[in-house]
């Protein structure tokens, strides 16, 4: 644990459901979560835009956070299919995952709509989880350190004094969705990085939380929870099971 580990970074673990559920398996999952106990850390889980209000609904009284996948940069306006950070601010959610490396390579989001859409999170009090993160080829061409920063940079201006307010995830895109995690020593370089470049712009940094997502399993999260500059998780697959996830909450308890 660091000597700086302050209250605020408590560790974070988030589960990004993605495209994935149903009424009655949410209903599960969450009251499986609801009912795991307390958890040594802060937890929450970002859903499908239509399930929003199921999980405000069974998670209220929980110490169990909610959040949103993805918000418009626009606050409001003819934007067809999309949803905007005051809309969700409207009924209580607490994060909004920016800039998935998913969002990225699929709907060709750039380096500076993520810093828009993160910036429109924040005026309404919206936690925003800015995703980051190289592909295989990036990595293999010694990009990695260059591709992370560019897309922290674009973020870190158009927040500005608010850059402080955000949660940093780092997720190699290698490892989502693949089974290969990155090893705990490969994510702690580049969170060092990225924690060095959030301290040159905000006095901020070292009370930030900064995770680490890609195939993160219960048998994996102690080893890179442990990292000094990891502060927590952004789970995809194992967040969809109660067990696992509820697991990788518990290995929390080593940072
Ligand atoms: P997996 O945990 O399934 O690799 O997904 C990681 C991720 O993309 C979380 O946002």
């Amino acid at each position: 644990m660091s000597a700086q580990l302050s209250d605020s970074r408590r560790p974070l673990v988030v589960g990004n459901w993605k495209m994935h559920g149903s009424h009655a398996a949410n209903e599960q999952l969450l009251e499986g979560l609801k009912s795991a106990g307390p958890l040594p850390c802060e937890v929450a889980v970002c859903v499908p835009f239509p399930y929003l209000a199921q999980a405000a609904e069974r998670l209220a009284r929980s110490a169990i956070a909610w959040g949103a996948q993805d918000c418009s940069a626009h606050e409001q306006g003819a934007f067809t299919g999309e949803v905007s950070a005051p809309m969700l601010a409207d009924f209580g959610c607490r994060y909004a995952i920016v800039g998935h490396s998913e969002r990225r390579a699929l709907h060709g989001e750039s380096d500076q709509l993520v810093a828009d859409k993160a910036k429109a999170a924040l005026a309404k009090g919206i936690t925003p989880i800015v995703c980051v993160g190289e592909t295989l080829a990036q990595r293999e061409a010694g990009e990695t350190e260059s591709v992370v920063k560019r897309q922290l940079s674009a973020v870190i201006h158009t927040l500005a004094h608010c850059a402080g307010e955000m949660v940093v995830a780092y997720e190699p895109v290698w490892a989502i969705g693949t089974g290969r995690t990155a090893t705990p020593e490969q994510a702690q370089a580049v969170h060092a990085l990225l924690r060095a470049q959030l301290a040159a712009a905000t006095p901020r940094a070292a009370q930030m939380k900064l995770l680490y997502g890609g195939s993160v399993k219960p048998d994996n999260a102690a080893q890179l929870f442990g990292q000094p500059d990891i502060d927590g998780g952004l789970i995809g697959g194992a967040s969809l099971k109660a067990a696992d996830f509820v697991a990788i909450c518990r290995a929390a308890a080593n940072h």
